[in-house]
């Protein structure tokens, strides 16, 4: 399975420069060197390197990393226009039988995917928009009612989304002046030694209630413990199925998490257990995929992130199938709501947002 995060990338490499770069009407060393190039954006899986610690990356310079980035997501936009490409050329020559000039279809793909590239790579390395969203909660006591809470997910702190990405969202978040922040997961892509300073911004984050999280999946691929205690350093509340009661007078709020699945024990009961009865419970679950099972405990609004939105069109479906049917926005399960937020920025691996824009999130909770 591992092998085939190297193996399936190189083949994709190996089709584009069948489909895309040999049919172009240009020079052969022109081929070559477009060749050359497309397979340098490989660059972007091999600098994974495995630690004693879990996985690290290896350092590329900010702008050397960046074009990687450009070709890496050139390779990955330009495979699902080759294929449309490829299976519209089959169609045509079998049934209609109309071989259309293959070097003209390989002209347009390139222009196409090119731009794509451009602008998507853009997307995904800018600081998000704020999204305001009120959710109305039945029960939320009136001390609540137009609390702020400022959800941000998958940061992926990196190389590029490096230390002044990060301060920037901090920036934007403490503007909002939130009451409330939450944080479900998925703060940093490397070791404690490389990335400490991309994601000590974080320490500066400011809410009236403090600042709670759960993990997500990439917590346990990078020194697990060693990030716990630096996240915890910088008054980050992690509820690992567990809970806290937030207060205002006589009014309560719970808010509730779990780690995630992938090196936790996610226990929703346990994370709920023995609350006080008609108090609101917010759970932060880094997936959306265990909703059915969280509505069983009477919750009315869980956090999810990790699905990033899809990032691009084409690969909706396919997170969807894999997250149990939820993929960005609002949805309704069993009574319980569940937000699925697109992410506060996405994975290093894949820096690229396609019309599926990532957001730093503010709830504004009403009464119902
Ligand atoms: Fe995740």
């Amino acid at each position: 399975m591992r092998n085939m995060f190297f193996i399936m990338p190189v083949l994709i490499c190996l089709y584009e420069i069948c489909s895309l770069i040999l049919p172009l009407k240009i020079s052969l060393w022109s081929k070559v060197l477009a060749s050359i190039i497309l397979l340098a954006g490989l660059l972007k899986i091999f600098m994974y390197r495995r630690t004693s610690s879990g996985f690290d990356m290896t350092e590329l310079p900010y702008y050397a990393n960046v074009l990687v980035s450009v070709i890496f997501n050139f390779i990955i936009v330009a495979l699902f226009i080759l294929l449309v490409k490829d299976i519209a050329f089959i169609i045509l020559r079998i049934i209609l039988r109309f071989k259309f000039p293959s070097h003209y279809a390989s002209l347009a793909v390139l222009i196409l995917a090119l731009c794509s590239t451009l602008y998507g790579t853009y997307e995904g390395m800018r600081v998000p928009d704020v999204n305001t969203h009120e959710v109305k909660i039945a029960g939320l006591a009136k001390e609540f009612d137009g609390m702020r809470i400022a959800m941000l997910v998958d940061i992926h702190a990196s190389n590029l989304n490096n230390r002044e990405f990060v301060q920037a969202i901090v920036n934007k978040t403490n503007a909002l002046n939130p009451d409330l922040i939450l944080m479900p997961g998925d703060f940093v892509d490397g070791q404690v030694k490389t990335r400490y300073a991309d994601v000590e911004p974080l320490k500066t984050l400011r809410a009236k209630y403090g600042v709670y999280a759960s993990t997500g999946n990439h917590e346990y691929y990078f020194d697990f413990t060693g990030w716990m205690r630096q996240l915890k350093e910088f008054g980050i509340n992690f509820l690992e199925n567990e809970h806290v009661i937030i207060e205002s007078g006589d009014a309560k709020l719970i808010i509730a998490g779990v780690p995630d699945q992938t090196g936790g024990n996610h226990n929703t009961e346990l994370a709920v257990k023995n609350i006080p009865e008609n108090v609101p419970v917010i759970l932060m679950d880094h997936r959306p995929e265990a909703a059915r099972e969280n509505a069983k405990y009477n919750i009315s609004l869980q956090l999810s992130g990790h699905t990033h939105g899809g990032q691009m069109p084409g690969v909706y479906e396919l997170v969807r199938r894999a997250n149990g049917g939820y993929v960005r926005g609002w949805y309704d399960v069993k009574g319980m709501k569940l937000f699925v937020s697109p992410g506060t920025s996405q994975w290093t691996g894949f820096q690229l947002r396609l019309f599926d824009p990532s957001e730093i999130t503010l709830l504004i909770l009403k009464s119902e």
